[in-house]
């Protein structure tokens, strides 16, 4: 069938491209752990303690597990097809278009959505700082309307300039990202490590007993609770290291450099996660992040009296949220960019700047869009969303590296997933499992999300795409 028409790897390879390439192993890193350590750790963590209690560090590492075994597929297709794109180009060339056209669909719902959940997450950090400062933004303009049960909200005006601001940034050209990008995430490494070095003392084991008080699985005053659930939610916080592969065309000796950047900005990411969450579920009771779930981490500070360091964190939490609205903004430009490249969508997001080297035009059609839903919707539960379509990403892109192993065996690959086929069919195993942990509204918004891709599919991009005409 016409739909499901395949893109050649070798054609790809083949192609010029004309985005600077600058990227090496330790730039991509750091763009891997600048799109990964944010709001999950930051202000997620609230609500996955209350979720499974102390065992949170055990979802955070099944969230780890299956970052990492998927993390390894799209090191594998980023080394075979080093090109802009990420999923939505390893599915064009194991799966077709169709598939391909709702993967790229799907990244437009976790980049661009990602990045406004980020920001209202960065915005209460914000308003909380600025507040520490003696200056008052006021309360209407601090939140969405809706966003906070009993108070009175309209927009989310911090929220909304952090993008705008981002974007410019991106718009600017790669260099002046990347330049932003590496200094934010040494600020905001140093502070998780300062945070750490400074609060591990006050860790008192009985406060992770019962460290599993709602089992793996089970329900509490009606919602999903325990250690899946839990994993499901703060699965969010390992989002973004796929990003890293949307750099394929702008990195030096992409095949080697990117699985790289990949595993080693998932493996940093996830050390740090593991020690901060022993160490939040250890300095205090669990519960007690019920009155914190904007900035958890502050309970943690209040209870060892160190909120001299509250400051400090909240200005790393702040950079540490911007550089993930940063590269997400940066993978969303480059995935429509690749899309209007094929004919999937139209010429406009594909124009690049010639004397920036970047898709400018994208970059500020989705940058507004971003910023307006930022201010005006409340995002409290989209990060789900965000998460099931991640999910379903990596589902495809493992099933892709099956398929490719299976079907073109010839294709060079500068990279190998170790212990293939198990690798892809335990990453799909664990996918699987975080969906089934989300609840029945995140499906359905995802369905709804799905299909209105395919009716922007078979009125625009099924008539204007390149490989078939
Ligand atoms: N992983 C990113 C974060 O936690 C999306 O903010």
């Amino acid at each position: 069938m016409q739909v499901f028409q395949k893109k050649d790897t070798n054609d790809l390879l083949n192609r010029t491209s004309p985005l600077k390439r600058t990227l090496h192993t330790w730039d991509l890193t750091f763009l891997g752990i600048g799109a990964i350590i944010g709001t999950g750790i930051f202000v997620l963590t609230g609500k996955g303690a209350l979720t499974t209690g102390p065992s949170l560090a055990v979802s955070f590492l099944i969230a780890a597990i299956c970052c990492g075994f998927a993390g390894l597929c799209y090191a594998e297709f980023a080394s075979m097809a080093p090109v802009a794109g990420s999923a939505y180009t390893y599915s064009y060339i194991s799966f077709g278009e169709i598939i391909a056209f709702i993967i790229g669909w799907d990244l437009i719902l976790e980049y661009a959505l990602g990045a406004a959940t980020v920001s209202a997450g960065w915005s209460g950090y914000f308003v909380n700082l600025m507040n520490n400062f003696g200056i008052h933004i006021p309360k209407v303009l601090t939140a969405a309307a809706g966003t906070t049960p009993g108070v009175t909200t309209y927009f989310n005006l911090p929220a909304f300039l952090i993008i705008l601001l981002i974007t410019y940034i991106l718009a600017k050209g790669i260099n002046t990202t990347k330049r932003v990008n590496d200094t934010m995430v040494i600020i905001k490494l140093a502070v998780i490590i300062l945070f750490i070095v400074c609060t591990i003392w006050f860790v008192k084991p009985q406060n992770w007993k019962p460290f599993t008080p709602y089992g793996l699985y089970s329900f509490h005053n009606g919602t999903a609770a325990g250690v899946i659930p839990a994993a499901s939610i703060v699965f969010f916080s390992f989002i973004g290291f796929d990003s890293v592969s949307s750099s394929a065309e702008e990195t030096i000796n992409p095949s080697k450099t990117l699985p790289r950047g990949i595993m080693l900005s998932l493996g940093i990411s996830t050390v740090l996660y593991i020690a901060m969450t022993l160490i939040m579920t250890g300095v205090v009771k669990y519960t007690v992040f019920a009155k914190f779930l904007d900035a958890p981490i502050l309970a943690v500070l209040k209870a060892t009296g160190q909120t001299w360091l509250s400051i400090i964190v909240s200005i790393g939490a702040i950079l540490g949220m911007t550089t993930v609205i940063l590269v997400q903004l940066y993978g969303q430009s480059r995935i429509t960019y690749s899309m209007s490249r094929d004919g999937l969508f139209p010429k406009f997001f594909g124009e690049v700047d010639l004397q920036r080297q970047t898709p400018y035009k994208g970059t500020w059609f989705f940058g507004i869009i971003t910023a307006v839903t930022a201010g005006f919707i409340n995002l409290n539960i989209l990060s789900e969303l965000v998460n099931i379509g991640t999910l379903t990403a990596f589902i495809l892109v493992s099933a892709g590296v099956l398929w490719m192993r299976h079907k073109h065996p010839e294709i060079h690959r500068g990279f190998r997933a170790p212990g293939v086929p198990f690798t892809p069919i335990i990453a799909i195993a664990f996918c699987l499992l975080l969906v089934a942990g989300l609840n029945w509204e995140t499906w359905l918004r995802f369905v709804i999300w799905f299909a209105i891709g395919l009716v922007i599919y078979f009125n625009y991009s099924y008539k204007h795409s390149k490989l078939r005409n």
